[in-house]
């Protein structure tokens, strides 16, 4: 998610930490009442942890270092394999900011590298020297993007068609072929593979919300064709080799009011305000709610991209609901039918799960097309009894009928929030990733934080006021462990698996491991991904605000370093880690190093000039392959 200035701006975000901290030592009752208002998780209940209890994860802690460069762990290397502007075509020559204009971005890998799924060549494969790399491109950063463009509305205001054009086509998703040659990774500048898909690449809308009154536009009347994805966030993939890609939230990129639509509640409970922060509505009607209604309702959701296939149109998925999508973590249940977690990453927001209708067949991957289409979507209801109940999106049942506004399923899925508002779903501390340990079964679904929360508004699962630090909901499916595990049931229990902050600050309430070192707590994670042998990596993304680098730790789940993280790799300045995601071997570890440089005012002050540093270059996002020098698995 963007760091709005209204909203995560780093100097206000200190501010706050401050008087949070003056907060709690003046209210010595608030923790104690939220202990015993419920369930707060066992991690340390009954367990005796030794001091020295020992991480499974093999590699020597990076200390952390706070500055304009990237560090990972002694032994190992981490190295930039694709960013922002490197050619993706024959011919291309090297990146050349003076030289960068919309048409050439199209054809460039995109800005803001966010989650990452490495699908193997030949499909079907496990190999992991060569395959496809997909990256997400959320959004731009602007203010170190051009010279002399502050991070603002004002800043907004002053891009040139053309550079909001180029901002246009650097968003969206760029898909690379890589090679591993001895032992370092590189793009294939030529292969036939390689992709762009940007704010104006035709895309198709399907399920059950394609063709409604509110889909559709002087563009496309129909409402089953869409220009283009916006803030692609999160994602997944799924096993028959198709990339899912969460748009998390056009709300700041429309312009207009939305009074002056036919449903101002909802375009309001989906946080629109016309706002126009990219510039989008002032070049092109289609991002003016007053001219464009219904184009809104044509963002928010998951769309399914076969990068297999570089001719292939992309489809938004409408069964999987609207929201600002982060996640579409995909399990095959042991029944054959398909699974998909996600987070909606706003305040108070929710966590939801899909269920298709229909089995896939592995051993006919053409079974999997369509099969997101139809299925029922569900919000999770936390109990404070360690209990989480899976509340069906369904039309006609509970609350959601014609006389409260829901007369068919696409009114349930086009107003997906005010659905699950209505079913009493439990608000969460912004919803993040959410990923199943593949060794365990285990659905872990991360809070990255909550200013907002009050001590009022405390519920079982979020249990902090003023959380400026993260936690992450571990949940457990009935019917046995790993492949046992029955992702389709109606009840999970849960649990809290650690609540990030700094253990040494009793007022944080952190719950890591007691064996936590001084550089392996961490605060505001964001994504998180399981190596081969189930140890989950934890991306974060606010750290900087704790003067800190953003990084990525291991941490163990099971054994008797459960909630022990480790720190593994950190950051440039401005930049947070996203979207790791590992070879199928588990030798190398992706990560995207996004928004470097972000906290600047303007590119003249750039706190870093990461990766190229060549004098007073551009900073520019990239993703960085996490390596072991000797070529072994990471951290095994
Ligand atoms: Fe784009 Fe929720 O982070
Ligand atoms: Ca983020
Ligand atoms: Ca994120």
């Amino acid at each position: 998610m963007r760091r709005a200035k209204n909203d995560s701006d780093i100097r206000s975000v200190i501010s706050e930490r401050v008087s949070r901290r003056g907060f709690l030592l003046g209210t010595g009752a608030t923790m104690g009442a939220v202990v015993a208002q419920g369930f707060v998780g066992s991690l340390f209940s009954g367990q005796a942890f030794a001091q020295d209890a020992q991480s499974s994860l093999s590699f020597t802690e990076l200390k952390r270092v706070f500055d304009d460069k990237h560090r990972v762990a002694d032994g190992y290397k981490a190295e930039v394999v694709a960013a922002w502007g490197d050619p993706m075509k024959a011919g291309q020559g090297p990146f050349d900011h003076a030289t960068m204009d919309a048409a050439g971005q199209a054809e460039r890998f995109g800005y803001n590298a966010d989650f990452i799924a490495f699908l193997p060549l030949p499909r079907g494969s496990k190999n992991s020297d060569n395959g496809l790399l997909c990256v997400n491109n959320e959004y731009v950063s602007f203010n170190v993007m051009f010279h002399d463009m502050p991070d603002d509305d004002e800043g907004a205001k002053r891009m040139t068609a053309e550079q909001v054009a180029l901002c246009n086509m650097a968003i969206g998703h760029s898909i690379v072929e890589v090679k591993r040659e001895a032992g370092v990774w590189s793009v294939v500048q030529d292969s036939p593979m390689n992709r762009r898909i940007t704010l104006d690449t035709p895309m198709a809308i399907s399920g059950p919300v394609a063709g409604h009154a509110w889909m559709k536009t002087s563009y496309d009347p129909e409402g089953k064709m869409v220009k283009g994805t916006n803030y692609n966030c999160g994602g997944g993939y799924t096993p028959w080799g198709t990339v899912l890609t969460c748009e998390e939230g056009a709300s700041d990129t429309f312009g207009g009011d939305i009074t002056k639509t036919p449903f101002p509640e909802v375009l309001d409970r989906y946080g629109y305000d016309g706002s126009d922060y990219y510039s989008r509505a002032r070049f092109e009607d289609r991002f003016n709610v007053e001219k464009e209604p219904n184009e809104p309702n044509r963002f928010d959701w998951v769309v399914e991209i076969d990068p297999y296939d570089p001719a292939s149109m992309p489809v938004k998925r409408t069964a999987m609901g609207r929201m600002a999508h982060e996640a579409s973590t995909v399990v095959l249940n042991k029944d054959g039918r398909v699974v998909v977690y996600m987070g909606d990453d706003d305040y108070f927001e929710y966590v939801y799960r899909f269920v298709s209708d229909a089995k896939y067949d592995p051993s006919n991957p053409a079974s999997g097309k369509d099969i997101l289409d139809t299925g029922t979507l569900s919000v999770a209801l936390y109990n404070a009894d360690g209990t989480v109940n899976w509340l069906p999106l369904v039309q006609g049942q509970g609350p959601l009928t014609a006389e409260n506004g829901f007369a068919t399923q696409a009114d349930v899925l086009l107003k997906t929030r005010l659905a699950a508002d209505a079913l009493g779903a439990t608000p969460m501390d912004r919803p993040e990733d959410m990923e199943t340990n593949p060794v365990t079964g285990r659905v872990y679904a991360i809070m990255t934080k909550n200013k907002k929360m009050t001590a009022e508004k405390l519920n079982a699962p979020n249990t902090r006021p003023e959380n400026f630090w993260g936690h992450i909901v571990e949940m457990i499916p009935p019917g046995g462990v790993g492949a046992d595990a029955d992702h389709t049931a109606d009840a999970y229990t849960w649990d809290l698996f650690v609540l990030a902050g700094n253990p040494k600050d009793a007022a944080t309430g952190a719950t890591f491991h007691p064996a936590t070192s001084e550089d392996g707590w961490f605060v505001t994670p964001d994504n998180l991904t399981f190596d081969p042998k189930g140890r989950m990596f934890v991306a974060t993304d606010g750290a900087n605000s704790f003067d800190i680098p953003d990084g990525i730790y291991g941490i163990d789940t099971e054994g008797p370093a459960r909630g022990l993280p480790k720190l593994l790799f950190t950051c440039p300045m401005g930049a947070e880690a996203s979207g790791p995601c590992f070879t199928p071997d588990g030798t190398t570890l992706f990560v995207s190093v996004q928004h470097p440089a972000e906290d600047s005012d303007i590119l003249a002050n750039a706190t870093t000039r990461w990766p190229d540093f060549k004098g007073d270059n551009v900073p520019r996002p990239a993703v960085v392959a996490i390596q072991r020098a000797d070529g072994g698995e990471v951290a095994a």
